[in-house]
């Protein structure tokens, strides 16, 4: 039988696209859609990607701006997640200090100034306010921003929860403060 070019390119073809289908699959099943609308990676992990699971499956994805961040967050999430504070803070106004001090109307106001608190030199010497990135940066990893602080918490690593709480934290006294405007 004579050796047909032709039939065995075609072969040849089947063969290749059936290997480059599969891995398309394969790369697509990486992301799935979840009820939010948001992408989630699943089954392999992809390094740096952060985790406010708002972004597309691209390495080096910017960093979400915490304008952005704050204006897609939700008070009510960031109660929920005060859960992991309120063992240590109220924020009732007038509350008392517990092993932290009373956070009511924190936003905005004096690094480490709540009456009656004894505060870690460390964050007491820190000067400025507790604006929204000043919070963001503490509740990140509180060592970080003030090394010696008496905040026994190792911090919060999810943006979106970080946005939230400080929403929450907003609503306990300056709920019409400002919100960063979004670039
Ligand atoms: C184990 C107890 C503990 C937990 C849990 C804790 N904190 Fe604190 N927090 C403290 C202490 C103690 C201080 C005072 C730190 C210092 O003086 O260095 C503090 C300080 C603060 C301050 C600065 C207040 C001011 O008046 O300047 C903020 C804001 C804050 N905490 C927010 C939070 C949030 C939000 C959470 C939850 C995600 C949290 N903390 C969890 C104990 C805690």
């Amino acid at each position: 039988m004579k050796f047909d070019m032709f039939e065995f390119n075609k072969f040849a073809g089947a063969i290749l696209f059936t290997v480059l289908i599969g891995f398309g699959v394969a790369e697509l099943s990486g992301i799935l859609i979840d009820g939010d609308g948001h992408q989630e990676t699943v089954a392999y992990p992809v390094p740096d990607i952060p985790e406010s699971g708002a972004v597309a499956v691209v390495e080096d994805v910017p960093a979400v701006s915490l304008a952005t961040l704050l204006a897609n967050a939700s008070a009510a999430d960031g109660e929920k997640a005060f859960r992991k504070c309120a063992a240590c803070h109220g924020v009732d106004e007038g509350g008392p200090n517990k092993v932290g001090p009373n956070l009511y109307g924190v936003l905005n106001n004096d690094i480490g100034s709540h009456a009656g608190f004894a505060y870690s030199a460390d964050l007491a010497e820190i000067p400025g306010n507790w604006t929204y990135d000043a919070l963001n940066a503490f509740l990140t990893k509180p060592k970080d921003f003030a090394a010696g602080t008496k905040m026994a918490f190792a911090g919060i690593k999810k943006d979106v929860e970080r946005a939230s709480l400080i929403l929450y934290l907003r609503a306990q006294g300056d709920a019409d403060a400002a919100l960063p405007a979004e670039e």
